[in-house]
């Protein structure tokens, strides 16, 4: 992780340099739907702990179609029945985002092989994770299904899924950097 290194002190917490703010993006596919929900879910819970000071979120998506895009109008628009705000311009992840981020979160498997083979080196393939390998009720290597093809509970589908795991992801970045 390129975030400090271990305090040696406090078991696992990693001390960062003041000012220094966790990164982690989300990425899937598109960059419409997802992703971008992961973000909106995660910034949503990152504002309720008071912590925005101390994260930056973002989402990306392996292919370019939809660049510069809003999210899916059926992933605001269910995430807003939530409370929840989905937006944004959709955008490609790079190669150089894995030096910007900490924390890479692919939406599925698919995402994450393309991910990996964009990795430069075995610091950027280290950061990449699954998000429901980060909620302890999901089997190992779940996939977020994507949802653009089908109808409604789909959306609704990959919001459960993603308060979940970004509710445990939360958790687990807040214990590793003491926040
Ligand atoms: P996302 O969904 O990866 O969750 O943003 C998709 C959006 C668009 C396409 C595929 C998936 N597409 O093929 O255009």
């Amino acid at each position: 992780m390129r975030a400090g290194s271990s305090s040696g002190g406090a078991d696992d917490v990693l001390s960062l340099p003041a000012m220094t703010r966790v990164r982690l993006c989300f990425v899937c596919l598109g960059n419409i739907c997802r992703s971008p929900t992961a973000e909106g879910v995660f910034r949503h819970l990152v504002v309720r702990a008071g912590l925005e000071h101390a994260l930056e979120i973002d989402s990306a998506g392996t292919g370019g179609w939809h660049v510069g895009e809003a999210p899916d109008t059926r992933s605001a628009a269910a995430a807003a029945e939530r409370g929840i705000r989905v937006d944004g311009a959709a955008r490609k992840f790079v190669a150089a985002d894995f030096a910007r981020f900490d924390y890479v979160v692919a939406m599925d498997r698919s995402n994450r092989e393309n991910l990996r083979k964009l990795a430069p080196t075995a610091d950027a393939r280290a950061k990449i994770s699954l998000l429901r390998d980060h909620d302890p009720a999901s089997p190992p290597e779940s996939d977020v299904p994507d949802p653009y093809y089908g109808g409604p509970h789909g959306f609704e589908e990959v919001l459960d899924l993603c308060e979940r795991a970004c509710e445990a992801l939360l958790a687990s970045v807040r214990e590793r950097h003491g926040l």
